[in-house]
């Protein structure tokens, strides 16, 4: 693989009109160009269906970037970022095109990346037509947007289909979240301090939970959400990738291959949710109305386009186990949720008991000692444990306190790079350590799909209702009390 940063590529992104190029592609372009981070000769090529002469597609990325960028747009970063645009009208379904883009594309010089920002029912499309046109060949990359698939069957003929034209070393499969600067932090934190490397196992570690809290509802996309549901849609990748990086093994290096080999043997040693433990392992809501961050939101049911028979879940907890020697009965509890009260990301590690606690009879509760790892907003690290209350008449009574790491105050913006900023970057790059490689989304759909199908058979009754605005169904904490554990409250800070 070619790892020069300076490599120069002609980025062609098929779907450039659409919402994901212009919410997270575009404003990230411009950011990598702020910080001049791309080659000079790098192109950006929109590839769209609309007759737009060169002018029109400049116009539009501009007002994308202005009204998607978390900062004000300055004129000079501007004027050198629309140099680099082109626009390119394509009829996927035609293979002319292909042979046109052929010409524009700058071969000899420039590493072409193909950027799918379309739905995935377009990609074959893409993918034949490039491979007929023989605009495959190596070095060239190809970056697939979620979901690739809805079930093992789809996603698998999605990557069989790309498999006939690209090597799996040329594929670049998106999951945002290994962008993300807090989620990458957690490798350091994990093999780099002695500290946590040697405490990171079932003799010392009693549960995690992760927690994956959104305040925004479906955002206009009920053709695409009710087919998903919040299983699919979040936890079949990005919940499940938080869980293997926190559960891994130490990879033999930091290279692509030895990190995903790890993460595809803890895909490889999930317990299955099956007929019989889908009752107490998992819990599915649903929102209704209600207020989120002051203003008022309608019912899942309610959202455009809705079908009002829909038992799609927009919430979903489950307990999770890992066969292994490493986490033998430490359960992995996830939630993650619509239109709930706050938009947050959090691990919670919670440690064991102590066998013989000497201060247990002078104090009604001792809680256990806890690692929260704060992924977003205001990313932090907080260590919860017990210290005696001072004062002469307090001589074993104790009280938690929270020793806290502010991440967030060391990231300041020039050094906090966006996740699509990071991908992009790296897909120019070349290195695939951040991209999800085909094994580890097929094991996913293979954990993830009897849940689904168990859901289905098992009745309606499973789906919950939950308020908008609230931390989920009522009956969310049964999950955990049912073990004798509880969910870490919320803490804003
Ligand atoms: C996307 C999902 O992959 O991730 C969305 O399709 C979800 O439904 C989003 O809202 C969450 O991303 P983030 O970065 O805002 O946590």
């Amino acid at each position: 693989m070619i790892t020069n940063i300076n490599q120069a590529c002609d980025l062609i992104i098929f779907g450039t009109k659409g919402d994901l190029a212009k919410r997270k592609l575009l404003p990230a372009l411009y950011k990598l160009e702020k910080y001049e981070r791309m080659h000079p000769d790098t192109r950006i090529i929109g590839a769209g269906r609309a007759d737009w002469t060169q002018e029109k597609y400049i116009d539009m990325v501009r007002e994308a970037i202005k009204n998607f960028l978390n900062e004000k747009m300055k004129d000079n970063i501007w004027k050198k970022l629309r140099l680099r645009l082109v626009f390119f009208n394509i009829d996927v379904y035609k293979e002319k095109y292909f042979l046109e883009l052929k010409n524009i594309i700058n071969q000899k010089k420039n590493i072409a990346i193909y950027y799918c920002a379309v739905p995935p029912s377009t990609f074959n499309a893409i993918f034949t037509g490039l491979g007929k046109a023989h605009l495959n060949s190596y070095p060239s990359r190809i970056i697939l947007e979620k979901p690739l698939g809805t079930c093992l069957k789809t996603s698998k003929k999605i990557n069989n289909q790309i498999a006939k034209y690209f090597l799996e070393s040329q594929i670049f499969r998106i999951d945002h979240y290994l962008g993300k600067e807090s989620i990458l932090n957690l490798l350091s934190l994990r093999f780099a301090n002695s500290f946590f490397f040697h405490n990171w196992n079932h003799k010392i570690i009693d549960h995690i939970q992760i927690t994956v809290s959104e305040e925004v509802g479906i955002e206009n996309r009920w053709n695409y959400f009710d087919q998903m549901g919040q299983t699919r849609d979040m936890v079949q990748n990005h919940l499940l990738q938080i869980l293997t990086i926190i559960a891994m093994n130490q990879p033999n290096d930091l290279t692509s291959e030895s990190i995903r080999c790890e993460k595809l043997k803890i895909l490889k040693a999930l317990d299955p949710i099956n007929e019989k433990n889908i009752n107490i392992q998992s819990i599915r809501g649903q929102y209704t109305s209600g207020i989120v961050n002051g203003k008022k939101v309608v019912s899942y049911l309610e959202e455009n386009g809705a079908n009002i028979d829909s038992l799609t879940e927009t919430f979903v907890a489950l307990k999770v186990n890992i066969i292994n020697k490493k986490w033998s009965g430490v359960p992995f509890y996830l939630r993650t949720g619509k239109r709930l009260a706050r938009k947050y990301s959090e691990i919670v590690v919670v440690f064991k008991d102590i066998p013989k606690n000497l201060f247990k009879k002078f104090n009604k509760d001792l809680l256990p000692n806890k690692l929260i790892i704060r992924l977003e907003p205001n990313e932090s690290i907080k260590i919860n444990f017990l210290n005696k209350i001072p004062g002469i008449n307090e001589k074993y009574k104790l009280k938690n306190d929270e020793m806290e790491f502010n991440y967030s105050k060391i990231l300041d913006s020039k050094n906090l790079v966006g996740a699509y900023e990071r991908l992009l970057l790296e897909s120019m790059k070349g290195t695939q350590s951040l991209f999800v490689c085909r094994d580890e989304i097929e094991e996913a759909w293979n954990w993830i799909d009897p849940i689904i199908s168990y859901w289905k058979i098992s009745n309606k009754n499973n789906l919950q209702l939950y308020a908008s605005g609230t931390w989920g169904p009522k009956n969310l904490d049964s999950i955990m009390t049912r073990d004798d554990r509880f969910w870490n409250k919320f803490n804003y800070k």
